[in-house]
């Protein structure tokens, strides 16, 4: 079987963020959102996989995982520039796929179960497509499912205002070629100037191919706005990193609680504490007099003296010192500093990107 893992899109709902690459690539838990989801793939026996890029930041995708032998894994890459919709993005991967089937993974969903399961029963199946469907309280934002009486599915609508049901599609999608790209050549844009995949499948049930689903039960999560990136960091952090893993150093009295990993040449000074569910990336250095609390995820590089963080994502390079209050539910993007200077007039000073969010909590 082969894969395609779909790395293009805008991601405009989690700007500034993706002002400089695409989501895809945000660390979450020490490790891009896409590489949990290739090494889902690599873990399901699946290898041989498309990435297909859009206009953000196309290269530092191929700078990051390369031939993806470093993952065992055989990657190519298909350019799709603007996102004409995740239909178009699979037709353009079509004479990668030739006759094998293959699965569709957006690059920014997290299956904290993986996939394995799925990726057996759709080989043993005689089916010709199969979608995976989870259970949510509120379906308005997804494509839903609609059943016929014998649980057979009927429909797929993209986010209706009145959901035939509560289960929402996964973005993880099974083919067998060649109908899906037959399909796809016969769609027409929606309103939202897209190719549909929710269409393209809606005509092979229409042409009375089988189309099958499975249920994921475990957590499951599109990561496409803040929130959605928090909290699949405190699952990964949680799920992930088992014990204390310490590589880099523990200095003087600063102490290391529970499940913290430290990666190589990380260190933690004087009258620090780290609390996990914590990761922390290479080099990076932590106070003196500083707290990190759980469920935050540190980058490479970065310098964090005097100050406390908790349930947060601090990305690569970041410089953060002497902030009184503690900072929370916050994501830190590269290269950003935050200081705090003494000696000068009282105020706040910022120099902030567009479409950046600052909360101050009094
Ligand atoms: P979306 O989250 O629907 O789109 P987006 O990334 O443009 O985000 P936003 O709505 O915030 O602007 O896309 C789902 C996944 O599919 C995501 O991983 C990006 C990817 N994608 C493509 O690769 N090509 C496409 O044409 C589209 C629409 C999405």
């Amino acid at each position: 079987m082969k894969g395609v893992l779909l790395h293009g899109g805008f991601g405009t709902r989690l700007r500034p963020l993706t002002h400089t690459g695409p989501k895809q690539l945000i660390r979450v838990a020490g490790k891009p959102v896409s590489q949990w989801a290739l090494e889902d793939l690599r873990d399901s026996g699946v290898r041989d996989i498309a990435i297909i890029l859009g206009e953000l930041g196309p290269d530092k995708v191929i700078d990051f995982y390369g031939d993806g032998s470093w993952l065992g894994m055989k990657l190519t890459y298909i350019y799709q520039g603007y996102p004409y919709g995740l239909a178009h993005a699979i037709y353009i991967a079509k004479e990668f796929i030739g006759d094998e089937p293959f699965v569709v993974y957006l690059g920014d969903n997290i299956l904290i179960d993986g996939i394995s399961e799925f990726v057996k029963k759709f080989i043993d199946s005689d089916a010709d497509a199969m979608v995976l469907l989870t259970k949510v309280p509120d379906p308005r934002k997804f494509g839903v499912a609609e059943f016929d009486e014998s649980g057979k599915l009927k429909r797929l609508v993209e986010k209706p205002k009145k959901p035939p049901s509560n289960y929402a599609l996964v973005g993880v999608y099974f083919f067998k070629p060649p109908h899906i790209f037959r399909a796809i050549e016969t769609l027409k844009p929606s309103w939202r100037k897209e190719l549909e995949i929710t269409d393209a499948i809606q005509k092979l049930i229409n042409w009375g191919l089988k189309v099958d689903y499975s249920i994921v039960k475990g957590w499951w999560k599109d990561t496409g706005e803040v929130e959605d990136l928090l909290e699949a960091n405190r699952i990964l952090l949680d799920h992930k990193y088992k014990t204390q893993i310490i590589k880099g150093e523990i200095r003087g009295n600063a102490r290391v609680e529970g499940r913290v990993f430290i990666d190589e040449g990380a260190t933690v000074e004087n009258n620090s504490i780290v609390r996990g569910p914590t990761y922390i990336g290479k080099n990076t250095v932590i106070g003196p007099k500083t707290y990190i609390g759980p469920y935050t995820s540190i980058g490479n590089n970065c310098k964090l003296t005097n100050v406390e963080i908790e349930n947060s994502i601090i990305l690569d390079n970041v410089i953060i010192e002497g902030i009184s209050n503690r900072m929370t539910d916050s994501i830190i993007g590269s290269n950003t500093t935050i200081i705090r200077k003494h000696g000068v007039p009282r105020g706040y000073r910022f120099i902030v990107g567009e479409i950046s969010k600052i909360t101050i909590n009094e």
